[in-house]
């Protein structure tokens, strides 16, 4: 079975109603980045994090898959696929992947805010009232926090996902404008022989000599356009 990675960003979510970041009218044009998605930010004001990250848990309650995130599992019967994601929600495990590397945490989970990646501290929120309180306490007896890799903080599943890239046969980037290090270089991982498929309505900046085929269409669609591509090939 050949290996299919695919690198997926916040487009990926577009089209089942949750914000991209940096499009227009995105996260980030809503909120300052560097105060609810930094560790500064964090220390500075905890109770605001706090909530930024349960109305973000409520919302995600209230979405759903879309046809893209079900193309990408389906592909699984014929191909070994893995999942990089920089997103923090849980869509493409309810679409039915299995085998994902959350590079920027997940929301649904909490930690220890003396030693986020402790893995021992990292709890699953109840589904019926996700939400982390200032006084509810990690295992170690800190504060507990949501369980996101912020701006400033080190990426631990970088490692992981550069060891699949490097075994990529193909590779589908979709929905991330490549802004944001160490996820953006795990492109110039990939070996000689691997095909790369982008899919994106907008253009994305790239290294052209890697030879990127951009499907310039959103999730659903260019997963639909691959997943005939990939028939004839
Ligand atoms: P961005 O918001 O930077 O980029 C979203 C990309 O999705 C853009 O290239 C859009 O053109 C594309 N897009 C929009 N609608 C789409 C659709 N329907 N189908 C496919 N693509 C679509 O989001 P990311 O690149 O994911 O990190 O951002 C990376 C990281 O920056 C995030 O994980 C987050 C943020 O700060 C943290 O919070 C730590």
């Amino acid at each position: 079975m050949k290996n299919l990675v695919f690198l997926t960003g916040a487009g990926m979510s577009a089209e089942s109603g949750i914000s991209t970041f940096r499009d227009s009218g995105g996260l980030w044009e809503q909120y300052p980045v560097e105060a609810v998605a930094s560790i500064q930010g964090y220390e500075r004001n905890p109770q605001l994090v706090q909530n930024f990250y349960n109305q973000r848990r409520a919302q995600l309650s209230s979405v759903h898959p879309n046809e893209g995130h079900r193309l990408v599992a389906s592909l699984q019967d014929q191909y070994h696929v893995t999942v990089v994601t920089q997103n923090v929600d849980d869509l493409h495990e309810r679409a039915g992947s299995r085998n994902i590397i959350h590079l920027h945490g997940e929301l649904m989970k909490a930690t220890s805010s003396r030693n986020p990646n402790d893995t021992s501290c990292i709890v699953t929120l109840p589904k019926e009232n996700p939400i982390i309180k200032m006084g509810d306490k990690a295992k170690d007896g800190s504060q507990l926090r949501p369980f996101i890799v912020w701006f400033g903080e080190s990426v631990p599943m970088i490692e992981p996902a550069i060891a699949e890239v490097s075994k990529a046969d193909i590779l589908v980037v979709i929905g991330t404008s490549l802004n944001v290090y160490p996820a953006a270089g795990l492109l110039n991982f990939t070996n000689p022989h691997c095909q790369i498929y982008l899919i994106d309505p907008k253009q994305v900046p790239y290294n052209p000599t890697l030879g990127i085929h951009h499907i310039m269409k959103g999730a659903s669609e260019g997963m639909k356009e691959l997943c005939d591509i990939l028939k004839k090939t």
